[in-house]
């Protein structure tokens, strides 16, 4: 595992090695120096790369882009060369739905064309445009895996959502209400044309991620060299649903304070996921109410640390 620990402690690591093995492989590095993944490929025995490295913050690419592109980019760009290069069969990419932005067509299928709202949205075209081109040239096989919106912890309470900075993903926000580091959640424009005027997402515990992942890694992918999937649940919850529903989980007051919207927010969100089923053999089984015990269980486990 390469992680350049921009946005990761460094004691993270422990926990995964408890979780998986204790001689787990973890270098510092950056994805985007081909000398760093060069020497990483000779010392291991690399078949697959799963690419998750990434800047992801929307409201931090409007301030930021040009670190955004130049990180995502790279990063891709020279994991692919590098992938190319060295012969490895199989190249998992972790893309979102913010490639759709707000669509016209509900739910979102691979065909919805992708209109990204966002500098951070766009970058993550770009990759899967610089990946899908790998592929046409070239025996790499590349799948691209579209994350709703993940939430959630390893049912252990071991790993979850650790940022280095305050991030602004909204289930860290609720749970720092209910921790009661914050007064309330702020929510980001209450008057959308929605069902409460909220934004509408598909959330996605991120156990069922990890196992998407594991089901990319290993599908027939039958002539495909190059596939896109959506994963989430296909289950639109708006973000006052999201805040009451964790108010059932964590048993704490989450009182919300309406904001503007932010530039860059989908309106409304959820995942067409039948291509995943049918060629991944792939399906969501966790519902938001397991997302947010498992996430509350996380924090809790994980109290000595500020839970951004
Ligand atoms: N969290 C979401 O809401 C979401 C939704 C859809 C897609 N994604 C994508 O999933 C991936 C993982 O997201 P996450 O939420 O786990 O983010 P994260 O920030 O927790 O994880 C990304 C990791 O990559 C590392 N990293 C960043 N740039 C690097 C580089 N150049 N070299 C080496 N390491 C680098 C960071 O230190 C961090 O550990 C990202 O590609 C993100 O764009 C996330």
């Amino acid at each position: 595992m390469l992680d350049d620990f921009s946005n990761a402690r460094p004691d993270v690591v422990a926990e995964l090695r408890m979780l998986t093995t204790p001689d787990l492989a973890v270098i510092e590095g950056d994805a985007a120096d081909g000398t760093a993944v060069r020497r990483l490929c000779d010392e291991h025995d690399v078949d697959s790369i799963v690419h998750f490295a990434a800047h992801k913050s929307v409201p931090e690419s409007f301030a930021d882009p040009l670190r955004y592109y130049r990180n995502n980019l790279l990063s891709t760009l020279n994991l692919a060369e590098i992938a190319v290069e060295r012969g490895i069969d199989r190249f998992v990419f972790s893309s979102s739905a913010v490639v759709y932005g707000t669509s016209g067509q509900l739910p979102v299928t691979e065909e919805t064309p992708p209109a990204p709202q966002s500098p951070y949205g766009s970058t993550k075209l770009m990759c899967e445009r610089i990946l899908a081109d790998a592929a046409a040239s070239s025996g790499l096989r590349v799948i691209i895996l579209r994350y709703f919106n993940p939430v959630g912890a390893h049912g252990s309470g071991r790993i979850g959502e650790l940022p280095v900075a305050a991030g602004q993903n909204l289930v860290p926000a609720v749970m720092r209400v209910a921790l009661g580091e914050s007064d309330r959640l702020q929510v980001f424009g209450d008057d959308y044309d929605t069902r409460d005027g909220t934004a509408v997402r598909d959330f996605v515990h991120v156990m069922d991620l990890a196992e998407g992942h594991l089901a990319a890694l290993e599908a027939d992918l039958g002539s495909h060299q190059y596939r896109v999937f959506n994963l989430g649940t296909g289950v639109g919850t708006t973000v006052l649903e999201l805040a009451a529903a964790a108010e059932s989980a964590t048993g704490r007051p989450i009182p919300c304070e309406i904001a503007a919207r932010r530039p860059g927010d989908i309106v409304e969100s959820w995942a067409d996921c039948s291509r995943a089923a049918g060629e991944l053999g792939w399906r969501a089984k966790r519902d938001v109410a397991q997302m947010l015990a498992d996430h509350w269980r996380f924090v809790n486990c994980r109290r000595d640390v500020p839970a951004h």
